[in-house]
């Protein structure tokens, strides 16, 4: 498959007259695709059923004209102010009760059903107008789901929706959800369904089953949304549905919206992401702030392949500065190319950057474009072009299977976050921190889902902190070829979050190890190991009779394995994780390549990816990447 450039573009922000040369100066500059129409329902319609579709249809043709393939997205996440009027209680309610109102967007609450109803009403409006237009080649539902933190939403539509996907969960027995969540527990038994409240305002912790139902009630309810969309567009479209996911963004199980559509689409920030989302300390942040996290992007790459069974793009590029972070650099000559390739290199089939031309009003005014405000060129289409130049002339990239897998599960993230029992302890931070040992070690990997039974093709699987562990999942990986490490925290909890006590967990078929103890550890008192690094943060206490593989130096067993099965008790230190990482490498024979700091390697089927995200130009065994230089050769080449 030939990969491609695009670009995200507002014609509603601009006079007409410029239409027609943008789209000129999109194709000169290499591009491909051009995304459309995500924000512009009060250009669409005014006011109620006052339908203005007819500058949205010059819009497509003159892009289509000038040889562009339109992604057509629909505008739910902005729904326009009359909205309120006719619905005003369908804004989502914020943890402590307050209305997010009006004035910027996603605006709404998953759970109201006549918000529900004037989304499927606009989107069927599109796909019935635009359904057969030969331009319109991709469709992408609303904009980011949960940008904002809008997943959760503690509305009266909520509390009426979760009691009704309470009562479906539990048959409409009262008492068995009393006795699942174990309500006996301060006296908190329900009479009725209808009793029940939304966990928010308590005077202290609600239940910690109550919480993780609401979990994954409001992800359920994202699916449902997002399919409402997806099947209306089905009916008159032949082209691939997509979504734009994020950055660390886990309230919602994208391997279940990822179900009902063609491709995943992300997008990738990675200066804006690097001090809020990353976690780095602050001298990792200075040494990074002009080109990202080396990791970051790349796990998302890698966890998005997943989420869309193999077809995955990067929807929204970072160009140049953003306006949203903390601190707004701008990436180091080189980065735009850099990141581009990155994608690429591990699969993506397209990446379009976000947006056309910086916009001199409202909310992003300082967010940089591929043009200025004034429609000179920016440094992003520069490299744009030069990417444009390389694909055309490379070889395509080949699809690849990784030799380790990591099983990714959202219901894992929701558990970590249910109950931390630290604070700084999350689900997404240990997988990070594991997928960083395994990409300072030369690994390419792969993410599957916990709905994954077959393993075949990998040496290494890892499955850190499953907090619940379906029992075929427990089975299947007892079974594999593959070696398997599981921990810390696995199989803690059973469905309803409850620790399961014959016998005491993790319970594996084929691995004695029990969790006597557990403790959480301050940051400033790291246990130290006796090859090297140290447990950090989560240190669980293991009894058994597997193998010692890893131990604290005073001796307390912190991997154990039984043959190919491996259980891992804490939560480690970059050179801990190493430790780790080279120990499973020896027992199954994966050759391991240790990168300089700032280098990361990715392999394909038939080539490597090299990419130097440090500042400054770095030795490494393909010779002097400068910084910010990206390199690809031959596998044979080697
Ligand atoms: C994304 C969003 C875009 C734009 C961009 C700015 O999260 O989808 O609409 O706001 O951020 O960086």
């Amino acid at each position: 498959m030939q990969r491609t450039l695009g670009t995200c573009y507002y014609p509603e922000h601009w006079p007409e007259e410029i239409w027609a040369d943008d789209a000129r100066r999109m194709k000169e500059a290499g591009l491909t695709w051009v995304r459309i129409g995500e924000f512009a329902w009060s250009r669409l319609e005014p006011t109620p059923d006052d339908l203005r579709f007819d500058w949205l249809d010059r819009a497509i043709e003159v892009l289509g004209q000038a040889g562009l393939k339109v992604v057509l997205g629909m505008p739910t996440a902005t729904p326009p102010r009359w909205m309120a009027d006719r619905h005003p209680d369908m804004f989502a309610v914020d943890v402590e009760g307050r209305v997010r109102g009006f004035g910027s967007r996603r605006h709404y609450c998953f759970s109201h059903k006549g918000y529900l109803e004037e989304s499927k009403r606009i989107t069927r409006i599109f796909a019935e107008r635009y359904g057969q237009n030969s331009y319109v080649a991709a469709w992408q539902t609303d904009n980011e789901y949960g940008c904002h933190d809008t997943v959760i939403s503690y509305s009266a539509a909520a509390k009426t929706a979760f009691q009704i996907w309470l009562k479906a969960q539990f048959v409409g027995d009262i008492d068995a959800l009393n006795a699942a969540w174990g309500n006996v527990f301060w006296s908190m038994e329900y009479r009725a369904f209808e009793d029940i409240a939304l966990p928010n305002l308590t005077v202290t912790e609600p239940n910690p089953a109550h919480v993780q139902a609401f979990r994954r009630f409001s992800s359920d309810q994202v699916v449902a949304f997002n399919r409402a969309q997806v099947e209306i567009i089905r009916a008159h479209s032949s082209a691939p549905v997509s979504h734009n996911y994020m950055g660390r963004i886990t309230d919602f199980d994208h391997f279940k919206v990822g179900d009902d559509l063609e491709i995943a689409t992300w997008d990738s920030y990675p200066l804006g992401f690097l001090e809020d989302r990353v976690g780095a300390d602050v001298e990792t942040q200075r040494a990074y702030a002009r080109q990202g996290d080396p990791d970051f992007q790349a796990l998302h790459h890698d966890l998005y392949r997943a989420v869309g069974k193999g077809r995955w793009w990067v929807m929204e590029q970072q160009p140049g500065p953003v306006n949203w972070a903390p601190y707004n650099p701008s990436p180091l000559d080189g980065m735009v190319r850099l990141w581009s390739l990155e994608a690429f290199a591990h699969g993506a089939e397209a990446v379009c950057y976000f947006r056309w031309r910086q916009a001199p009003f409202a909310q992003e005014q300082l967010h940089a474009g591929m043009l200025r405000p004034d429609g000179v060129e920016a440094r992003a289409i520069v490299e744009a072009r030069e990417v444009a130049a390389e694909i055309a002339k490379a070889p395509e990239v080949q699809p690849y299977q990784a030799p380790v897998a990591i099983v990714f599960d959202y219901d894992a993230d929701w558990a970590w976050a249910t109950q931390p029992q630290g604070q700084g302890l999350s689900y997404f931070g240990l997988v990070f921190d594991l997928y960083r040992a395994l990409r300072r070690n030369g690994v390419s990997i792969d993410f599957v889902r916990p709905e994954t039974r077959d393993f075949n093709g990998y040496q290494l699987v890892f499955a850190p902190g499953l907090m619940h562990m379906a029992d075929d999942l427990k089975t299947a990986l007892a079974d594999i070829d593959a070696h398997v490490v599981y921990g810390p925290r696995s199989a803690a909890r059973d469905a309803q979050f409850n620790i399961p006590t014959t016998p005491l967990p993790p319970a594996l078929p084929q691995l004695d190890v029990t969790v006597s103890r557990l403790e959480t550890l301050r940051p400033d008192m790291p246990v130290a190991l006796d090859k090297a690094g140290h447990a950090i943060l989560y240190l669980e206490e293991l009894e058994g009779t597997a193998e010692v593989l890893m131990q604290t130096q005073s001796g307390a067993p912190v991997v154990m394995a039984e043959g190919k099965q491996v259980y891992c008790g804490a939560w480690m230190d970059a050179d801990g994780f190493d430790t780790l990482v080279q120990t499973m490498a020896a027992r199954v024979d994966l050759p391991l390549r240790s990168m300089p700091e700032g280098v990361r390697l990715r392999e394909t089927a038939t080539e490597e990816f090299w990419f130097n995200y440090s500042a400054h130009p770095v030795g490494t065994e393909v010779g002097v990447l400068p910084a910010a230089g990206a390199l690809r050769r031959e596998k044979s080449a080697r």
